[in-house]
């Protein structure tokens, strides 16, 4: 039926001392993205990766690396992380003080653009920006750490945001991706799917299911079918 199904695996669950590694694994597994959790201890509790890592891991894949952006303030890092190969750089509009400047350094940088919403930050922040973005992240959990489990009103929410992309698209409006962020597993991958999403973010779910060489084809497929199963 033409579903589109994008994975991107979150690295912050991946074994951090052998990224390359890990990272090379979900792409031959199939995986869309790369997921790169960027956390600054300001705007969420916790510290993870900055552009340096970024720029490491660049050189193993092919695929985009999606960048999320958990800091406040962002201008001052869009620059750096595009120079470190980011594709898609994705933050949170409370952590910006102007919005739609954020959003124009993003593209002007060469990246695609997209505004993630906290499980208590509205849709509103959409209502002059359509025109802006490439991609629209839901998280549903609250950001700061992998492992949580996905709270069940963030699916209202995704039907909610996928009636505005499609509206927007049937007005003549760009592509805009629809992503979601947290505690994403097989088993609840299917009513994600069936409420608007088509770009899934899931760390602990891929990287705690590793094959038994290492890789990560098994858990890649079982979650691409049961989305398409919805
Ligand atoms: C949470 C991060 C997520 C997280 C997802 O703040 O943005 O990307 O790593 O991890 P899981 O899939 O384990 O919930
Ligand atoms: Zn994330």
């Amino acid at each position: 039926m033409g579903a589109r199904i994008r994975i991107a695996p979150s690295i912050l669950s991946a074994d951090f001392a052998r990224l390359g590694e890990e990272v090379r694994a979900i792409e031959s597994a199939g995986a869309e993205l790369v997921h790169v959790d960027v956390m600054d201890n300001h705007y969420v509790p916790n510290l993870t990766i900055g552009p340096l890592v970024c720029q490491a891991i660049r050189p193993h894949v092919a695929i985009p690396l999606d960048v999320h952006l958990m800091v406040e303030p962002v201008d001052a890092l869009i620059p750096l992380f595009a120079a470190a190969g980011a594709d898609i750089i994705t933050f949170h509009p409370e952590a910006s003080r102007h919005v739609d400047r954020t959003l124009g350094m993003i593209r002007e940088c060469g990246c695609r653009a997209g505004l993630a919403f906290n499980p208590a930050t509205p849709l509103f922040w959409l209502d002059h920006l359509m025109d802006r973005l490439d991609l629209v992240l839901i998280m549903s959990v609250n950001p700061g750490f992998g492992g949580q489990s996905f709270l069940p009103a963030s699916l209202a929410k995704l039907a909610e945001a996928r009636m505005r992309i499609d509206q927007h698209a049937a007005g003549g409006g760009q592509p805009i991706w629809l992503q979601v962020d947290g505690g994403v597993k097989a088993d609840n991958i299917g009513r994600i799917a069936a409420a608007g999403a088509d770009t899934f973010v899931a760390g602990s779910a891929v990287f705690g299911a590793p094959d038994e060489d290492g890789g990560y084809g098994g858990i890649l497929r079982r979650l691409r079918r049961q989305a398409l199963e919805r």
